[in-house]
Order: C-alpha cells, then sequence, then structure tokens
C-alpha cells in the first residue's frame, strides 16, 4: 500500500496536488480508497495526460490542414460491396464466410464500455429493450444472432461449430452485464465461449488541465474510449485466447447497432478472399452533412476523417456518377485478422492518438457540493477502434445497405434520430420486408390486404407489425418456407415455436 507522502510527492509532480484537498475530512477507509486510486495514476503519465488534455481541447476544431490535397476516396480495387455485385460473387463471399465458422477460425469481440450518456439510463446499453414485441434486448437479439450463423454454418457443412464472443466492458459495464448474462442463462450459448473483459479508464480533466474529483475521495474515470479495446486486448490476454481456441479472423462491432450481423458471413468471406488483414464495413452517406466519420485515404493511407475534420465543400463533392465523392460512411463494423491485432498491440497501440471529448462531468466544488452540471465541463480523452487502419497492409472497405444492416441506438426518444423508435422501427420494417419477399401478406384488422410497401423508408413505420426471432432467420433467409402464401395478422411474430406450426408438414 503506497504511504500518503509517496501519492502527495507524485500528485506534486504530475501538477495534481488538488486532489487531496478533503483529505483531512475523510474517513479512515475512504482514505485507503482514494490512496489506492491514486497511487494506480503514475504520475508522469498523469501530468503528461492533463496537460495532453487541456492542449488538445484548446485547440480550434475543424477541418485537417491542406484537405483537399491530402484526402481521396479509396481505390475501387479496395471496396466490394454487397449491393452493386451479382449474387454469384456474394453467393461465393459467404460461402467462404460460412467455411471459416465451421472451422471455428471466427470470433465476434463486442465494445460494451460506453457509458451511453446520450442514451440516459444507468445501466449498459446492451441491457436496454427498444419496445419490440418480444421486449428483446440487444444483447439477446445479438445472443440469438449467434446462434443461428453457428447453426447455419454448422448445417451447411456438417460440423458443430461455435463462435466465441468476447465483450469489452468497463468499469461501469462490467458488473452488471456479467449479472444479465447469468441471470439469462447467457442466451443458451455456451458460457466458456462467452468472454468478458474490461478496459482501462483514464481521468476527467477540466479544461485547465486539472484531473476532477467526483466525490471528496474519489477521482472521476472514464473509460479510455473503445480504442482503449488494444490494451485492453493485452491486458487480459484475449489474443493467447483466440490463439487457443485457433481464432484467426474477429468481428468488431458497436452495442448500440439493432441490426448488426454478427460474424455476417458475406462481410467475413469477403475480407478472407481479398487477403485483407483489416475491414470496415460502410453505408452510402445520406447527405454532406451527414455527422459520420468517413472511410478514406489521406496522404495514401486508408483512414476515417470525422466530419468535423472535412470541410462542407469537400463533403459535398460529387463524383462522375452523382454520387458523393466521400460517401463511405463508418459504421464501427470492423474485420480484423488475429495477426493484425497481435502487430498493433505490441507495436502500434503507443502510437494511436487519444481524441477529445467535452462531456458533462459531475463533480465536488470547493466547498464540497456535489454538482451535476448542466453544460459540459470536463475532457474524455478517447482512443477510436478504427485509427488502427492506417496500419494495414491490406485494407479494404465493404459497402452494405443502410436500411439492412445500420440503425445505432444513441439518444433518448427526445432527440429526432438514433434513439428507440428509430431503432424500433428500423427492425420491425426489415422484418415486414422479409415477410414479403417469402412471399406473405398482410391482412388488416377487418381482414382487407395491407398495400405492400417494399421501398419502405428505413425509419418508417411498417404497416403491419412483424418480428422475427434471429434463431429463426439470421439475414432474411429460409422464411418461404414459414410464410410463401400466407396471410397474416398484425401483430406477427415468428418465433421458434411458431416457425414449428408454420412448418410444411413431411409426409
Ligand atoms: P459511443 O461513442 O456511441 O459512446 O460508443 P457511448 O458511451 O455508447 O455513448 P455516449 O457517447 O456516452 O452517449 C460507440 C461504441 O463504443 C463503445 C460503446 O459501448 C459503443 O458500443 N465504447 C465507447 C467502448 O467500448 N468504450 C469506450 O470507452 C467508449
Amino acid at each position: 500500500m503506497a504511504s500518503e507522502r509517496d501519492v502527495r510527492a507524485g500528485l506534486r509532480r504530475a501538477e495534481q496536488d488538488h486532489l487531496l484537498r478533503f483529505w483531512a475530512e475523510l474517513a479512515p477507509g475512504s482514505r485507503a480508497a482514494l490512496l489506492g486510486e491514486l497511487a494506480s495514476l503514475e504520475p508522469d503519465a498523469l501530468r503528461e495526460h492533463c496537460r495532453g488534455a487541456a492542449a488538445a481541447c484548446a485547440l480550434p476544431p475543424g477541418p485537417l490542414p491542406d484537405l483537399a490535397a491530402r484526402l481521396r476516396p479509396l481505390p475501387p480495387e479496395r471496396v466490394g460491396s454487397a449491393i452493386r455485385c451479382d449474387p454469384e460473387t456474394r453467393r461465393r463471399w459467404e460461402e467462404e464466410g460460412f467455411r471459416q465458422i465451421a472451422l471455428n477460425k471466427v470470433a465476434v469481440l463486442l465494445l460494451a464500455g460506453g457509458q451511453g450518456t446520450r442514451l440516459g439510463v444507468t445501466y449498459p446499453k446492451g441491457m436496454y429493450q427498444v419496445g419490440l414485441p418480444s421486449q428483446k434486448t440487444l444483447y439477446q437479439l445479438q445472443a440469438e444472432r449467434i446462434r443461428r450463423v453457428e447453426e447455419l454454418a454448422g448445417t451447411r457443412h456438417g460440423t458443430l461449430c461455435s463462435v466465441p464472443w468476447y465483450i469489452m466492458t468497463s468499469e461501469f459495464t462490467l458488473e452488471p452485464t456479467a449479472k444479465f448474462f447469468k441471470e439469462h442463462n447467457f442466451f443458451h450459448l455456451d458460457p466458456t465461449n462467452v468472454v468478458l473483459f474490461e478496459q482501462r479508464m483514464v481521468p476527467a480533466v477540466t479544461f485547465e488541465g486539472k484531473a476532477i474529483l467526483e466525490r471528496k475521495d474519489k477521482v472521476a474515470m472514464a473509460p479510455d474510449g473503445n480504442g482503449g479495446l488494444y490494451r485492453a486486448l493485452a491486458d487480459h490476454q484475449i489474443l493467447e485466447d483466440m490463439e487457443h481456441r485457433g481464432v484467426e479472423f474477429v468481428h468488431v462491432y458497436c452495442v448500440d447497432n439493432i441490426l448488426v450481423r454478427l460474424a455476417d458471413p458475406v462481410f467475413i468471406g469477403f475480407c478472407v478472399l481479398q487477403g485483407a488483414d483489416c475491414g470496415a464495413k460502410v453505408v452510402e452517406k445520406a447527405y454532406p452533412e451527414e455527422p459520420v466519420g468517413v472511410v478514406c485515404q489521406v496522404d495514401g493511407v486508408p483512414q476515417v476523417v470525422e466530419y468535423s475534420e472535412i470541410s462542407p465543400e469537400m463533403a459535398g463533392l460529387r463524383g462522375a456518377n452523382g454520387s458523393l465523392l466521400y460517401n463511405a460512411g463508418n459504421i464501427c463494423n470492423h474485420f480484423f485478422t488475429r495477426g493484425f491485432l497481435e502487430m498493433v498491440t505490441r507495436e502500434f497501440e503507443p502510437l494511436l492518438k487519444p481524441h477529445v471529448a467535452v462531456k458533462k462531468v459531475p463533480f465536488v466544488d470547493e466547498e464540497g457540493n456535489l454538482v451535476k452540471p448542466l453544460r459540459p465541463n470536463g475532457i474524455k480523452m478517447e482512443k477510436f477502434v478504427f485509427d488502427v487502419f492506417q496500419f494495414a497492409k491490406n485494407f479494404v472497405a465493404f459497402e452494405v445497405h443502410r436500411e439492412e444492416e445500420f440503425a445505432p441506438l444513441k439518444n433518448a426518444d427526445t432527440a429526432t434520430r438514433d434513439n428507440p423508435s428509430t431503432t424500433r422501427r428500423a427492425l420491425l420494417a426489415q422484418h415486414y420486408r422479409w415477410a414479403l419477399q417469402a412471399g406473405a401478406r398482410f391482412l388488416e384488422m377487418h381482414g382487407a390486404q395491407l398495400p405492400e410497401l417494399p421501398g419502405l423508408p428505413a425509419n418508417g413505420d411498417p404497416p403491419a407489425i412483424c418480428e422475427i426471432s434471429p434463431l429463426v432467420s439470421y439475414s432474411g433467409e429460409g422464411l418461404e418456407a414459414y410464410l410463401q402464401g400466407r396471410e397474416l395478422q398484425s401483430p406477427f411474430i415468428l418465433d421458434e415455436e411458431q416457425a414449428r406450426l408454420l412448418q410444411p408438414q413431411e409426409n
């Protein structure tokens, strides 16, 4: 246990003496807790962290310098498309993806360490349910997609296979997530294939470069961003665990996308057949000012450029075909080979530059009162998972339909976009489309047929409510067997039990 004297000396060196300003008032237990926390912060690193945060925050935000000369779209040979490819090519990619899954070479890795402040719930975002008829949470939907993709791959190749699920959590999300999975019996996944690990935390800092106390005896700490993944992989020997299981390819994704296709065989197959070490799924940007990062090249190196780093003129440039030149919107769905992740954790992680996120950080004021600020008052420094694209030897992007694959839950319903209602609608609209494509028709309450709206907008309410369990269909496949020629009454839920009832009887 570090002594008070050592900790005080360290804090002086780090220019953070104020963290002990309530020392005289603290009870012995609180003193010990605070000393323990402060002793774990290395003084020189703490000083650099605080100075760096204030300096980075003071820089005016805006476009990267000399952007017009440096920015280019990815060359076409690095971009695949699930939208524009011919069916045979798509089949080949999917087949390869299933083959790798059947060989137990594919894992999924969930980034679930975020605090979800915009959504505003006190529990991990994965435990949120957006109000589907089934009341499934994001975690449950994801677990069921894993089970289904394992089953599809296993059936094709006559094997029993598994897709291990690595879940990066943080101090905020580890315990509740672990408890939630236990309470739900791991959604019938084998618990040994669900690996939770924790990312590191870093102090939140004022605009003046001072670490913030959230209580008299506790520093305000925040997870180090989803790019904290690479340190966390090393901290917890996750890549060794992958090697032990024979995993070669990893699909990394964010917790909030309700449409996420875990271990998507088409994406995996495309990346593997391209010999890629690193890849990103992208969707076409909806409009020039849309606040999503763009996957492109800067000085010839693949990178995600934030919407704030690109000038409005550049964002609005159009190519010969009339679509936006910089239209590859990043949706945080990444492919990595294990070899690439090993190289990043070994060599490149220290080169990743933290980004500034200005947030509301609760704190104790000089008089010791707890304050919940109404305006952002603190800086959280976050690394980004995609900042490693620059180190790839063979980077690829893969374009997919937004309405099929991307509907993130970021905000509460008070916001107009990316909220529980928009994500729920996106999923239900997708399932409605799948049912129509499989040959079903929907009837309204009095038996009249509802209009078919195949071109439904992603966030529009479908005319009928239809929810299809991921255990029955992963991406719309196999539904004809249950739905061809059926007239369905809304709301219609196709779960495993319903599927058994609708199964054509074999003679
Ligand atoms: P966001 O940037 O949307 O952040 O995370 P958030 O924490 O979920 O929400 P806000 O900004 O506080 O409202 C994108 C993804 O990265 C993960 C999140 O869990 C989410 O899946 N993430 C974010 C981490 O795993 N660790 C972090 O430190 C930050």
